[in-house]
């Protein structure tokens, strides 16, 4: 897929939070460091409860991998009612009744099970999957938000052996807690 998505106008987003050293979770899983408070940018933008509730509403999709799911049962499930793949060799337990698992080839998962039945399409982690995803070319926007931290160690969002690749820079903000949120296109759209 990539480049413009399907036919049908759908787009696969892989949505990440990096530190300032490329790590997306700290090498004990806690998630402390993605608190915005006590980094304040004056110039930054904020976004109301309602901007924040209107975007959750436009994703009509998520995707996981498996650790990311079990870490978000543990943290607190964030995605709503909103429905979840997650993919997955394991027979995991069931404990929302909007997640169904999926174990399988990752083309055939966007291409034949999510852009037939959803436009908005996202694709939150963890590392390995997104990995896989970028490696086969099933994304069409990269969403990376970057943390005022460094981390030192941890999960590297890209330490995998990804090619060499241009993508297209198309929004940029920069908010006043001191994160940036990145959105860049794959090069061919
Ligand atoms: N900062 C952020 O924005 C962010 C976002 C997401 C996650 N995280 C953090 O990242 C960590 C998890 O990331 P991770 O890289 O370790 O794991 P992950 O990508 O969430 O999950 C990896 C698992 O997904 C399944 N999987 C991946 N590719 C597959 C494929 N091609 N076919 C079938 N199954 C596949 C496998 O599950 P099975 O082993 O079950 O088969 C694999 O073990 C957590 O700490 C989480 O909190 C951070």
């Amino acid at each position: 897929m990539s480049s413009e998505g399907t036919a049908t106008g759908s787009r696969v987003t892989l949505h990440v939070v990096s530190s300032l050293d490329g790590f997306i979770a700290r090498k004990d899983n806690s998630v402390s460091w993605l608190d915005g408070n006590g980094s304040a940018y004056e110039a930054g933008v904020s976004i109301s409860d309602e901007e924040i509730a209107a975007f959750v509403k436009s994703v009509d999709c998520y995707v996981l991998g498996s650790r990311t799911y079990e870490h978000a049962l543990e943290l607190g499930w964030p995605y709503g009612d909103t429905p979840t793949v997650v993919v997955t060799k394991r027979k995991l337990p069931s404990k929302r009744k909007s997640v169904e698992f999926y174990s399988g080839d990752l083309k055939t998962l966007v291409d034949e099970k999510l852009t037939p039945r959803y436009r908005n399409i996202w694709l939150v982690g963890g590392a390995m999957l997104s990995q896989r995803f970028l490696e086969l070319g099933l994304v069409d926007e990269i969403r990376l938000t970057i943390a005022p931290v460094l981390l030192g160690d941890g999960l590297r969002l890209f330490g995998g052996s990804l090619m060499e690749e241009r993508w297209v820079l198309k929004n940029v903000v920069a908010y006043k807690n001191g994160f940036v949120e990145l959105s860049y296109s794959a090069s061919n759209v």
